[in-house]
């Protein structure tokens, strides 16, 4: 990815509001995101046209079979964030960190590597009224935070990215951290190892994905 470049748009909040609608999330309908949608198609545009306006592919319109297994569990299995201080790896619209504290963690961090996440993440967090951090970086590159609990959702979509965060992952792991992955069943997706939580039925968008209904689940390390 090239990692957007912000300033050449003045105002990403702005830009978000004007091109995404505020929507229910299909299997959290308790949560309401600023998603692309027919009406607003930013995913039609060419990478050249979004390269132009400075933009990554817009990870952060729309949400993720992954991060919506996820969202769904937790707002079902509140004990799983009640209380914790919580990770949501390589957020996006920052869905996951905003169900933890929907089911009552004590602090969550968002993390991505797209600068305009930032923007997303707390228009995302105001719409739900919950509070959500947020960090631009590449987290991968040194020791998992001590968090109680780690969040990723849709991260098995390429390999280089599917390796070497399951690998940080692990290590976040074997230092005591909860990890939850959510995965509607992705190439690089490890289909051994982990701990099965959960399966739902996510409706998505044929503009991104194979199917509009897909089976996705929810899995610890562990
Ligand atoms: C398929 S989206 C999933 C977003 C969200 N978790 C969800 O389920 O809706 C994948 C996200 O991973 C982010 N990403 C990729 N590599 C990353 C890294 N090294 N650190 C943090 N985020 C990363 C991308 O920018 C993108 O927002």
């Amino acid at each position: 990815m090239r990692g957007g470049d912000v300033r050449l748009i003045d105002d990403p909040a702005d830009f978000i509001r004007t091109h995404t609608v505020l929507q229910p999330v299909p299997h959290a309908p308790e949560i309401r995101l600023y998603v692309a949608d027919e009406i607003t198609p930013i995913w039609k545009m060419t990478e050249e046209a979004l390269g132009e306006l400075g933009l990554d592919p817009p990870f952060w319109a729309f949400a993720w079979a992954g991060g919506q297994a996820i969202a769904r569990y937790l707002l079902d299995h509140t004990e799983e964030a009640a209380g914790k201080t919580v990770l949501d790896f390589a957020s996006g619209s920052g869905l996951c960190a905003i169900a933890a504290m929907m089911a009552g963690a004590k602090q969550a961090l968002a993390c991505d590597i797209d600068p305009f996440c930032r923007a997303a993440i707390a228009l995302n967090a105001q719409a739900n009224g919950v509070r959500v951090e947020s960090v631009i970086d590449d987290l991968l590159d040194r020791p998992p935070p001590a968090v109680d609990l780690i969040l990723a959702g849709d991260i098995c979509y390429d390999k280089p990215v599917a390796e070497r965060v399951l690998a940080w992952l692990a290590t976040a792991h074997a230092a005591g951290v909860r990890v939850l992955i959510g995965d509607p069943g992705r190439t690089y997706f490890p289909r051994q190892g982990l701990a099965h939580l959960a399966d739902y039925q996510v409706r998505t968008t044929r503009e991104l994905e194979d199917f509009e209904i897909k089976k996705t689940g929810v899995w610890a390390l562990p």
